[in-house]
């Protein structure tokens, strides 16, 4: 029945998983969905399910697999090229994330929050300095988060423009050949960095990657731009997303916001809360490659299984009134993040990100409130990671 069911499709409210899948959040753990190229592939909603399938070794998340499923004609275009870290699967995969561990450690992000809160501040004395109205998508959304992974990486911030553009490409681009484009030129781009460095190392994680592992043999140069790539997309693009959705959010739950303003030492469990509530990554992918059974159906070997995050996050028997936006309730374990041995490298990182930059805005900013129709600013679609494309706000 709900093979008539399209994955993934728009959300209707940007915070809400897509009314459409209304009829996969019905009982079902697994049901079947049809993906835009006509193909049926599971999709996943219940959350003891998803759990234990993003742990299972026979699925895959090899993209030059030809049985790997693709959400759209743009991820398609990139399936024969290799993907780092969320695309290879153990032991390769394992002997990449090792690499870069220590770089992601609780310790490693603590040091790093002092760094955070300055750039957030400097963002918001500019945007008060030039208000009040700022575009918060342009102003603060994206920047914070992408001067962040410059620093922590060892790219210059002066070429944002750039690889931002590169990244809105290639998560959004009109067309194949764009992204085709998009990626080369991002490539070529990391590549160059990645030979500059060699000849003058600076003192970024790259620097460091380049200097131990790169000189050692232990990689090359095109592991070394896969990895460099998926860090610096996935390191603004999401965050970026859960800042300016997580704001939107915030803006239009009143009683929420004011608790959270009397109560700022709730911002740890109220960024958790977000996470799972806007379920931002929204169609984790993967291709069975050898038979499971699991939730009562059974799984066969090239079968093409997709996570539908929003529904599984809002699993009634594990999230009470999960439609709710809830400080108080426990909200860990979330799958935002995923889940197994792919589950997110930069989970800290985000958390810090989040806290100071929502924390101090609406600290900062007493009277922020958004400055159009809610119901007229425009969203991502569902086909990529969900967030606001602009937000315009005053104070
Ligand atoms: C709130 C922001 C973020 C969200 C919602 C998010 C979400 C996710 C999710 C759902 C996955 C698992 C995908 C899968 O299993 O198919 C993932 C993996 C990953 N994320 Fe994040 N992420 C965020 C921030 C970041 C940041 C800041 C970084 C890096 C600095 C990062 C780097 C990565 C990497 C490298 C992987 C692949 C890990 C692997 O395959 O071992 N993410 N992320």
């Amino acid at each position: 029945m709900s093979d008539a069911v399209a994955f993934p499709q728009d959300r209707t409210c940007p915070y809400h998983p897509p009314a459409a899948y209304q009829p996969l959040r019905e009982g079902r753990p697994l049901s079947r969905v049809t993906l835009f190229d006509g193909r049926s592939v599971w999709v996943v909603t219940g959350h003891a399910e998803a759990r234990a399938l993003l742990s299972d070794g026979r699925l895959s998340t090899d993209r030059t697999n030809e049985a790997f499923p693709a959400p759209t004609a743009r991820f398609k275009g990139l399936q024969n090229r290799r993907t780092a870290l969320l695309g290879v699967d153990d032991p390769e995969h394992n002997t990449q994330r090792r690499m870069l561990i220590p770089s992601f450690s609780v310790k490693r992000t603590a040091a790093l929050r002092p760094r955070i809160q300055e750039t957030v501040d400097r963002l918001i004395d500019a945007m008060e300095a030039r208000g009040p109205g700022a575009e918060l998508v342009g102003d603060f959304a994206l920047p914070v988060p992408s001067m962040v992974i410059c620093a922590l990486l060892g790219v210059p911030y002066e070429d944002h423009d750039f690889f931002e553009e590169q990244s809105r490409r290639l998560l959004r681009g009109p067309s194949v050949a764009d992204v085709e484009e998009a990626r080369d030129r991002l490539d070529a781009y990391l590549e160059d960095l990645i030979r500059r460095k060699r000849a003058e190392p600076g003192d970024g994680l790259l620097d460091e990657l380049v200097s131990t592992r790169l000189e050692a043999g232990e990689t090359d140069v095109e592991e070394l731009v896969s990895l460099a790539g998926i860090l610096l997309i996935a390191g603004h693009e999401t965050t970026a997303n859960m800042i300016s959705l997580g704001t939107f959010t915030l803006l239009r739950h009143p009683e929420q916001l004011a608790e959270l303003r009397s109560d700022p030492a709730l911002m740890p469990e109220a960024v958790e809360e977000l996470m799972r509530y806007l379920s931002i990554a929204d169609g984790m992918l993967r291709v069975a490659t050898r038979e499971i059974e699991v939730g009562g159906v059974t799984i066969r070997p090239d079968d093409g299984v997709v996570f539908s995050t929003s529904v599984i996050n809002r699993d009634g028997s594990v999230f009470a009134e999960p439609d709710a936006l809830d400080w108080h309730r426990p909200t860990r374990h979330h799958l935002a993040f995923g889940f197994g041995i792919h589950q997110c490298l930069g989970q800290n990182l985000a958390r810090a990100e989040m806290e100071i930059a929502l924390g101090t805005l609406f600290e900062r900013l007493p009277g922020l409130r958004l400055a159009a129709d809610p119901d007229r600013i425009p969203f991502k679609p569902g086909d990529t990671i969900q967030g606001m494309l602009e937000l315009p706000v005053t104070w």
